[in-house]
């Protein structure tokens, strides 16, 4: 086992990709904190890693929320004494113009998917500076890299992402707390599927993406079991892209 022994924190683990991350660093040895505000999906993601006979603990999580956030990692150290890895992963996008894009989803997709960010780390850190190593890998996409029409807060908070991750990477490199993320392309989620049941717009998707086709969660999740091991202590603050050669034209 790559992880055996280590616990992590999963943020969004009740679906798509922060569930199939769960569930690999699971059957990788890792005692798993679920981290979702939907008791049902993270209820249900903590059981299927105790039916496959991996530890785990579901905490219902708006990582937006402060409170919340550090309900989360006291519960990881509670249950497991200790956090070696943080995973941020829970997202949401709102689609539409940017002149018609309220305050509210403004703030709402920077609060989900950034602020989280800043807010779990903040919480985090300070266990792994006490520990002397750490793992965080933080989800942001190809949006964040290149743009995308309609996804305008989406593309914001992804931007913010991959810039945060760069300078957590640089303060905390000296602490051996290594900071990464991943830019995913088009992956098939519950995020993607109105999209994609779309059949012209998966045609498009899928003429843009080099590799024979669109990507699936397990692509990403073997892309985060890679950051979160010891085989990566040597690389940080990298956006690690993976889109099927989306980017690469
Ligand atoms: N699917 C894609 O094509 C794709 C591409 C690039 C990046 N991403 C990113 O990957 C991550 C996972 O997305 P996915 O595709 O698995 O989508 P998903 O909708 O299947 O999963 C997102 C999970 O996050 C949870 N969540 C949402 N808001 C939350 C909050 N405030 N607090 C706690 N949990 C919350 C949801 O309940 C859900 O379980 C997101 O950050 C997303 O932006 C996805």
């Amino acid at each position: 086992m790559r992880l055996n022994n280590k616990t992590a924190i999963i943020t969004g683990a009740g679906s798509g990709i922060g569930r199939t991350i769960a569930l690999l660093f699971s059957g990788e040895g890792v005692k798993v904190v679920v981290a979702d505000w939907s008791e049902k999906n993270g209820q249900e993601t903590a059981d299927m890693i105790k039916k496959q006979g991996g530890s785990a603990v579901f905490v219902k999580t708006d990582v937006s929320k402060a409170e919340d956030v550090a309900k989360m990692a006291d519960v990881c150290l509670k249950e497991f004494g200790r956090i070696d890895i943080l995973v941020n992963n829970a997202g949401i996008v709102k689609m539409g113009p940017l002149h018609e894009t309220s305050e509210d989803d403004w703030d709402a997709v920077l609060n989900v998917n950034l602020k989280s960010v800043f807010l779990s780390c903040k919480k985090v850190i300070p266990e792994m500076l006490k520990q002397g190593k750490g793992k965080i890998v933080n989800i942001a996409s190809v949006a964040g890299l290149v743009g995308f029409e309609n996804t305008g807060p989406y593309c914001a908070s992804k931007g913010g992402i991959i810039a945060l991750t760069r300078e957590m990477a640089l303060e905390y490199a000296k602490n051996k707390i290594n900071v990464n993320c991943i830019a995913p392309g088009v992956i098939k989620t519950a995020m993607t599927k109105d999209m994609l049941a779309d059949t012209a717009a998966k045609s498009g998707f899928e003429a843009q993406t080099p590799y024979p086709r669109l990507g699936e969660p397990e692509d990403i999740a073997q892309a985060a079991l890679y950051l979160a091991s010891d085989e990566s202590d040597f690389t940080t603050g990298e956006v690690l892209v993976v889109d099927g050669g989306w980017t690469i034209r």
